[in-house]
């Protein structure tokens, strides 16, 4: 008797643009690894179409997605059930199509959190941190960076009522965890932080926050979200102030775990997946159009 051997589990990411997504490329090592067969593709949404493009995908049999710019909000008013992290973010990048509901998770900060503290070994409690930026980005780290118990967390962005109402709508969870939580201009966040993250779209532009120099201390570790190109400025920025430079790879990799952990029921080990995207990524930064090869 022969025996079928079961479809591929059907994955996603969907997004625009999505071509450049490194996300199939991640979770087909972590399904190599855990000895799951996956069928993980991109899709490209339009604009006007993000809702369509998601019910297609999950009425084709697959058990989930991960949704990535600059759909996360869509991704957020889609899913019938929420995690408390995603539902406090305001945003969501990974679904699993559950009978119950879909459910909409948001793994972006604790990806972030992971790769500081176990990739880059950096200790945020008790420590000064500054969140650069008030979108949906910074919104997803807050509620792991408070949990993780820093000295004081400062949010600055270039529009101060956005940094301000984030600040209130992170506020109980900000005394729970007894951080003080506070909003700043970009151009005066205050000066000494031990940590830095760049969570602006700035990087897109080519351009760093203007923040000024004393912002870091010497030694600080100063993170871009972005990797690659894009994330160049910052890390020559941060560098050129005496900081620990790192891009936004390791959170890559790490969001995808919590991602496949959602589901599988298995969070995948990281460290082989991270070694090896951070030599493509270091050999194209180093390549014709790239002038830093760290
Ligand atoms: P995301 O979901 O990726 O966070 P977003 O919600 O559009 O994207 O937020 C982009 C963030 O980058 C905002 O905080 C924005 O600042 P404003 O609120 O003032 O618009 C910030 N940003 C974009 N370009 C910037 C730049 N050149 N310098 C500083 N901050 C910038």
């Amino acid at each position: 008797m022969t025996h079928a051997t079961p479809a591929p589990v059907r994955l996603a990411v969907i997004g625009h643009p999505v071509a450049h997504s490194r996300s199939p490329q991640i979770h087909a090592r972590f399904a190599a690894a855990c000895g799951h067969r996956i069928d993980y593709t991109r899709i490209e949404a339009p604009l006007d179409g993000f809702a369509a493009t998601l019910r297609a995908f999950a009425a084709s049999g697959a058990r989930g997605c991960n949704v990535t710019v600059p759909f996360k909000h869509e991704a957020f008013d889609a899913c019938a059930r929420l995690t408390d992290r995603a539902r406090r973010a305001g945003a969501v990048n990974t679904l699993v199509f559950d009978e119950a509901g879909w459910l909409g998770d948001n793994t972006d900060g604790a990806g972030l959190l992971r790769d500081l503290e176990v990739n880059a070994g950096a200790v945020v409690r008790g420590r000064r941190v500054l969140v650069l930026g008030a979108g949906g980005a910074a919104a997803g780290a807050l509620d792991p960076l408070l949990l993780a118990g820093p000295a004081e967390l400062v949010l600055a962005n270039r529009t101060r009522d956005k940094a301000q109402a984030l600040v209130a709508r992170f506020a109980a969870n900000a005394a729970r965890a007894d951080v003080p939580l506070s909003a700043r201009p970009i151009e005066a966040p205050g000066s000494g932080f031990d940590i830095v993250i760049n969570a602006t779209a700035a990087s897109l532009q080519a351009a760093v926050p203007a923040v000024p120099p004393g912002t870091l201390r010497s030694g600080a570790l100063a993170l871009d979200m972005m990797y690659g190109p894009a994330s160049l400025p910052f890390l020559q920025w941060a560098r050129a102030h005496d900081a620990v430079a790192r891009d936004g790879l390791g959170m890559l990799v790490e969001q995808a775990a919590e991602a496949y952990l959602a589901w599988f029921g298995v969070r995948p080990h990281t460290f082989d997946v991270l070694a090896e995207l951070r030599r493509e990524v270091d050999a194209a930064n180093a390549g014709p159009h790239g002038k830093d090869p760290a």
